[in-house]
């Protein structure tokens, strides 16, 4: 009879197509399945010290640290509780524009003052960048060194986060660490309390667009830059995915060739 063996050609070619299109899309052996990587353990104990010495230049800020024992004060914290720690660390130019009126000078306050300015560039406790959307909502933001005249206001605009103490408007330019329980992330200023320094704040001049001459050696990211060591889903399991997809889409083509020949039989 002419029909079947007409079938029988197509069931052929639908076979052929089948194994074309498994070539064609070459999915790899089959991938097992296997559940996504567990984040692998990181060591819990950071040591501060020796973070704020290799990035940076943050040699003012930890010197201040170290000086006023502040450092261990936030090591502690780090240490010992599951709140962490959120560090703002000025480089080493936002200390020298210190000393040019109408910016105060650190040389000119008491011990405990420095003390307490040197508190006040921390918050007690972790906030990833993703958390400063929900924490500008809760203005003023108490710091280590207190509440009132000692807290800072956030702004959180499309992942720019800005900082205001009232004496210092400024923004957080890169994240140096961030990962579960220390966070430490650079700004272009030192943080000045209205504790320390008085609400009478004289009026600021206007940025010149030129003074940043020590700055630009360095390229600073307008926005925060993700630290690599915090990165989730990494790139592995991304790819995995992907080539999951694509075997199981291989399949599917050869099971819709395959269940077409049958229909075609049953016809
Ligand atoms: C932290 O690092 C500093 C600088 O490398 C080192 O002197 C200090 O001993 C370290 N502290 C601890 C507790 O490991
Ligand atoms: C923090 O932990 C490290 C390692 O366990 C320890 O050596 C250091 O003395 C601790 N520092 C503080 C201030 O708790
Ligand atoms: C230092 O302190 C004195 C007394 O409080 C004050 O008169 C002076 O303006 C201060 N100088 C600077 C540079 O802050
Ligand atoms: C921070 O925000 C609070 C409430 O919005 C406001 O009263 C305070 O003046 C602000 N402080 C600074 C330093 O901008």
């Amino acid at each position: 009879m002419e029909f079947p063996s007409k079938l029988v050609l197509l069931f052929l070619i639908a076979i052929l197509s089948s194994t074309q299109s498994q070539s064609a899309t070459s999915p790899p052996a089959p991938v097992p399945f296997s559940p996504a990587p567990a984040p692998a353990p990181t060591s819990p104990y950071v040591n501060l010290t020796d973070l704020l010495s290799v990035a940076g230049p943050f040699h003012e800020f930890l010197g201040y640290l170290q000086s006023t024992k502040v450092i261990d004060t936030f090591q502690n914290q780090a240490n010992n509780t599951h709140q962490g720690i959120t560090l703002f660390v000025p480089k080493d130019s936002a200390f020298r524009a210190l000393n040019k009126p109408p910016l105060p000078s650190l040389s000119n306050v008491s011990a405990d003052q420095l003390k307490q300015i040197m508190l006040f560039h921390a918050l007690p406790r972790f906030y990833s960048l993703a958390d400063f959307d929900k924490l500008s909502q809760k203005n003023p933001v108490s710091t280590f060194a207190g509440s009132g005249q000692f807290a800072l206001n956030f702004t959180y605009t499309n992942g720019l986060i800005r900082i205001d103490s009232g004496w210092s408007q400024t923004k957080l330019s890169s994240a140096v660490h961030s990962t579960n329980p220390v966070a430490i992330y650079q700004v272009d200023k030192v943080l000045l309390p209205e504790a320390v320094f008085g609400a009478d704040i004289p009026p600021m001049p206007a940025p010149a667009p030129a003074p940043e001459k020590a700055a630009s050696q360095a390229p600073d990211a307008d926005s925060p830059s993700a630290d690599a060591t915090s990165g989730k889903g990494g790139k592995g399991s991304g790819d995995s995915t992907s080539s999951a997809g694509s075997a199981g889409l291989g399949l599917l083509s050869k099971l819709v060739v395959a269940c077409g020949g049958v229909m075609m039989l049953l016809l």
